[in-house]
């Protein structure tokens, strides 16, 4: 049994953190030890309320025992088999437990990793799909500025955050990008979908007419921008650019890896706008972040396609060693039990009003320009320092810390994604926190 000690210097030697300042984090590491329900433990014994819900993935809090026990079984009982050529029972009922919560048409499950692996699963289901039909011409992808996509080498062709793509160049050539949705002079301080912007969406037929629409394989985007800031798609924004994808033969892809199970009160965002993609991409809320796991949910167009060749013939030469694992499965039937015997989605959805007013309570506090909100999700975005001095956010951020709340900064902006069962007093705490630090912060 291991026990949890806190590491020295020297055993911190060997870990290279991720999207981390590795130095300046082990001069000063920010170190847990446990977690149970809205809070985590820190390894000086504080108590800390966790405003991102991990990194957007623990939908239902921490520690859920029906998720727990769950594992430990599926771990003694079954510890690997692959998912090529075979299979295990959980693996069927994972897939059809996500489809009964799918969009109407949308039934079929390729389980990956994480959300990277499903994005990059997307992005060649689509182009792969356009090659089973002999539209061998479309092989183009449109992603979205601001977008997050995760960090394989599609999702990052396809992302919009510049700052993330700056080291690794040359990306996949054949991508192009829509235009982000943010625009303060007209949409500050919008409750929910802005009604300002629906008229981004025809950049996409400006960017068909420069390709040649016949080119293009797939649009991709979130359908909340999430690490971005959290930008809600403005009021008519998602049925434009359904329409426009349609008109021309083009994949429309959700990647609802944040805005899956739950966040926005319906399982994914897709139901929430009454939108149906041809594809959507989820990991995070999948396991309530208690194991790996995402995936690709295919509708049956797609589907379809792809079963109209001989029988024998594999129709995806994609997957992964650990596509399917019995744990990660074992974890997502337990994360659907939670999420459907505690009526957490529900929940989400009978708390985002009030949610909604404590987020937009801070208007008016120092240099706060901008708040947005949906669902679960707020952005509370803050002016840049004229000198361009330290990002004001990041300080909110690790002073909220030092009180006691978890929140994230993204660019300006603080960003925040709880456990969907926040309660009421929770959030009075986490926006009084927030306000206490912005009316101290220069
Ligand atoms: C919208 C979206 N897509 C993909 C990813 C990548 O997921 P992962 O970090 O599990 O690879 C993320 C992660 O934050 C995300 O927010």
């Amino acid at each position: 049994m291991t026990i949890m000690t806190v590491p020295n210097q020297s055993e911190m030697e060997s870990y290279w953190l991720p999207f981390t300042a590795n130095r300046q984090f082990k001069a000063n590491p920010r170190l847990f030890v446990g977690a149970d329900g809205m809070y985590y433990t820190a390894a000086d014994g504080q108590r800390i309320l966790d405003g991102m819900a991990g990194l957007w993935c623990v939908n239902a809090g921490h520690n859920q025992r029906p998720i727990v026990e769950a594992i430990k079984h599926a771990a003694e009982r079954l510890d690997y088999v692959s998912s090529f050529q075979m299979a295990h029972p959980l693996a069927f009922e994972a897939a059809s437990r996500i489809a009964s919560i799918a969009p109407a048409g949308m039934d079929h499950v390729f389980f990956a990793n994480s959300g990277s692996e499903a994005v990059d699963t997307a992005l060649k289901i689509a182009r792969a799909y356009f090659r089973v039909k002999g539209e061998v011409g479309r092989t183009r992808f449109i992603g979205r500025a601001k977008g997050y996509h995760g960090m394989g080498w599609g999702g990052l062709s396809v992302a919009g955050i510049g700052r993330h793509r700056k080291d690794f160049g040359p990306l996949l050539p054949e991508t192009d990008h829509l235009p982000h949705t943010l625009d303060l002079a007209h949409t500050a301080f919008s409750r929910g979908q802005p009604a300002w912007g629906a008229h981004l969406a025809d950049e996409l037929e400006a960017l068909a007419q420069i390709h040649d629409p016949s080119s293009i394989a797939a649009v991709i985007i979130e359908p909340v921008t999430g690490s971005g800031g959290v930008l809600p798609p403005p009021q008519g924004y998602l049925e434009r650019l359904r329409a426009i994808c349609d008109r021309h033969g083009i994949l429309l892809i959700f990647d609802e890896v944040i805005t899956g199970f739950g966040r926005l009160g319906a399982p994914f965002a897709a139901q929430a706008f009454g939108v149906t993609p041809d594809l959507i991409t989820c990991a995070k809320g999948m396991t309530n972040g208690a194991v790996p796991m995402g995936g690709v949910i295919a509708g049956d167009k797609v589907w379809n396609a792809f079963m109209a060749g001989p029988e024998n013939m594999i129709e995806l030469f994609h997957g992964y060693t650990y596509s399917g694992h019995p744990l990660a499965c074992a974890a997502s039937i337990a994360t659907l039990d939670v999420y459907r015997d505690q009526d957490i989605f529900e929940r989400a959805a009978r708390t985002a009003p009030l949610w909604e007013a404590a987020a937009h309570a801070l208007k008016g506090l120092p240099n706060v320009i901008d708040i947005r909100n949906i669902g679960l999700l707020a952005a509370i975005e803050l002016a840049p320092r004229p000198d361009g001095g330290a990002v004001r956010a990041i300080e909110a951020a690790n002073r909220c810390f030092d009180e006691g709340v978890l929140v994230r900064s993204a660019g300006d902006a603080l960003v925040l994604s709880p456990p969907l069962v926040i309660s009421d007093a929770e959030i009075e705490r986490l926006f009084a926190t927030i306000a206490r630090v912005l009316k101290l912060l220069q």
